[in-house]
């Protein structure tokens, strides 16, 4: 058994990959596997919760896997997996549903905002996502698991089914820590500043995706909202100039400036020379993950080979988990 921590994180292939899901999560992964046992996966069981196309979420889960590799995660050094091969994730977290309480799950912001934008779908899916992304983290026994600002309510939930669950039946589950980035980790819409860059949502003009072609990108920039304030100044300033807050976010993450420096590199300049830099680095750094990606997505076997190993691994681990679970509740052995 290896010595490293455990990590693990997912994404919903509901929606084209944006900048938003790059800063906030994908871009930090690479760096880990040395550190860490990591474990990522494409989360198609939680984007059902929401209608999708069939062609539309089987392309976008392999797109995906593709991006994740094109992104620098080595399959050899991480395991990549999709959600729905691991049947287990399905198992525990119906387990898990019955140590999740109702006014817990009404609480959490993500079924409050997606029932207000899906009235005439509020499945029971949707409601009991946060059961199932428990079960997601807690089979893999993780130390820490990776997201972006808006997931970590969810990663509290966990927490406290993990507190329920083992004050009942000892140590059974590891307490997992959500681990938030410092850069990147609420990247906004371009047109609206209040809302989050979301990959199902703004598909006019507020997001970036990692395939979007270089002239779609400057489009984006250029057009970006910054504020209407007369100073028109680059200054740091999230409360008064939350798009130029969000512009100066992206440029940070992207070139690993401070928010100083970017000042600074600015002074005297108005928003007219910002936004067009902001884009060119944004192209810059899509650049080389869009070429990968269509390289991968041309080559089916291979990302075959890759999901095929990753479930396989993931199980073997899931299963011990779920084995121990099973025992403690109750359940008579097979
Ligand atoms: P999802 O698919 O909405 O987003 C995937 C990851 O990207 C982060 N993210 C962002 N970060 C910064 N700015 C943004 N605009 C932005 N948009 C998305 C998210 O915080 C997240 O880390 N429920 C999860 C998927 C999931 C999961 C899990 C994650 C399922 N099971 C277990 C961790 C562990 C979700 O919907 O993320």
């Amino acid at each position: 058994m290896s010595e490293k921590k455990t990590m693990l994180s997912g994404i919903k292939p509901s929606g084209d990959l944006t900048l938003g899901s790059y800063l906030g999560a994908i871009k930090n992964w690479p760096a880990r596997a040395e550190e860490f046992d990591c474990y990522y996966f494409m989360a198609d069981m939680h984007a059902i919760t929401v209608r999708q196309d069939p062609a539309a979420l089987r392309r976008r889960t392999l797109e995906q896997l593709a991006q994740y590799i094109a992104c620098g995660l080595d399959p050899e050094k991480n395991t990549l997996f999709i959600q729905s091969h691991v049947r287990q994730h399905a198992e525990l977290g119906w387990v898990l549903n019955c140590y999740a309480m109702f006014g817990e799950l009404s609480r959490m912001t993500q079924f409050k905002d997606k029932s207000a934008k899906n009235a005439d779908n509020i499945n029971g899916g949707l409601f009991t996502y946060p059961s199932l992304m428990a079960a997601d983290i807690l089979l893999y026994q993780p130390d820490f698991v990776p997201v972006g600002e808006d997931q970590k309510q969810h990663v509290e939930l966990t927490r406290n089914i993990v507190q329920r669950f083992n004050g009942v039946y000892g140590d059974v589950f590891k307490m997992p820590e959500p681990y938030i980035p410092k850069v990147g980790a609420r990247i906004m819409s371009l047109t609206n500043p209040a809302a989050k860059m979301s990959k199902s949502e703004n598909e006019d003009t507020g997001r970036v995706t990692l395939m979007d072609s270089p002239a779609v990108i400057m489009k984006q920039f250029k057009r970006a909202v910054t504020d209407s304030d007369t100073e028109r100044c680059v200054r740091y300033d999230p409360e008064n100039k939350p798009g130029v807050a969000n512009l100066m976010a992206i440029y940070a993450a992207v070139t690993g400036k401070s928010f100083a420096e970017i000042e600074a590199e600015f002074e005297g300049q108005g928003y007219g020379k910002f936004k067009p830099a902001v884009g060119e680095a944004v192209v810059e750094t899509l650049r080389p993950i869009r070429e990968e990606t269509e390289r991968l997505l041309a080559d089916k076997a291979y990302l075959e080979g890759v999901y095929r190993a990753g479930a396989e691994k993931a199980a073997y681990v899931a299963e011990k988990t779920l084995r121990k679970v099973y025992k403690k509740i109750g359940f008579v052995a097979r």
